[in-house]
């Protein structure tokens, strides 16, 4: 598959589920994806006025936690799945909060060098094919010393959990969203692409090949997910 054709493929899925998106996502994590977002926020570094980007917004959960925790900030919410940012826009439309909700493909930020104080991803990276693209992007649009924070599934390997995740995860969950958003391919593609996904050390020598520093990251609720965070390199 291409790179236009997988970019078409992974926007109609998103599409097809925008509608169901949040209740989906809260119903299949057990509501842990709400507390799961607030600490991968924990990590963002940003002056009060600053800019923050949130990449592959979706229903833009993140950018909500992300004004909410500063309400003078400026969150660019970027995605190139339109109805999801649309799905999302009441959840930020609360007082004062200044929120710019961009259609736009994370290999090709439209966004000038050294703009942006923070990048999150969340459930995201995996999505973006090839991952290298988007981080030589968020590299560059970073101020020097900017973060970038990843919250990403983990790849289930570890022993304890290995058969039980893997089951949930290529029948259960595909067998829910089906009947639930009558799309046959979206869950199956989510458990594909969590298990085509680098483990959380690999992740992390990834974002240590494309240029990022002081990496450091750690599993959420025994390694269902992983939060990376990397900075980009001082001038
Ligand atoms: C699983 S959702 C995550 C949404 C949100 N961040 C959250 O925490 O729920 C993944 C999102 O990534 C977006 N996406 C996938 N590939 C992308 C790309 N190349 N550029 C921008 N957005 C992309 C999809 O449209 C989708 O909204």
């Amino acid at each position: 598959m291409n790179r236009s054709q997988h970019s078409k493929l992974v926007a109609g899925y998103f599409s097809s589920i925008a509608g169901w998106y949040d209740f989906l996502n809260h119903f299949l994590s057990f509501g842990q994806d709400i507390y799961w977002r607030k600490r991968l926020i924990r990590h963002v570094r940003t002056s009060d006025k600053g800019i923050v980007m949130d990449l592959a917004a979706g229903t833009l959960d993140v950018s909500k936690e992300l004004l909410k925790k500063n309400p003078e900030i400026k969150v660019l919410a970027l995605d190139y799945t339109l109805p999801m940012l649309v799905r999302g826009k009441d959840k930020v439309e609360f007082a004062g909060s200044k929120i710019f909700l961009t259609q736009a493909d994370g290999r090709t930020l439209p966004m000038p060098d050294k703009s942006i104080d923070s990048v999150t991803i969340a459930f995201g990276i995996r999505n973006i094919v090839p991952r290298d693209e988007a981080y030589k992007e968020i590299i560059r649009v970073l101020k020097p010393g900017g973060r970038l924070c990843i919250l990403e599934f983990g790849t289930g390997k570890r022993r304890i959990w290995r058969g039980v995740y893997n089951f949930y995860l290529t029948k259960i969950l595909p067998l829910i969203g089906r009947l639930i958003s009558r799309d046959k391919g979206a869950y199956s593609y989510l458990a594909d692409t969590i298990k085509g996904f680098p483990a959380s050390d690999e992740l992390a020598l990834e974002m240590k090949r494309a240029g990022f520093s002081r990496i450091f990251y750690y599993p959420l609720s025994s390694g269902i997910v992983y939060i990376h965070v990397g900075e980009k390199k001082q001038d």
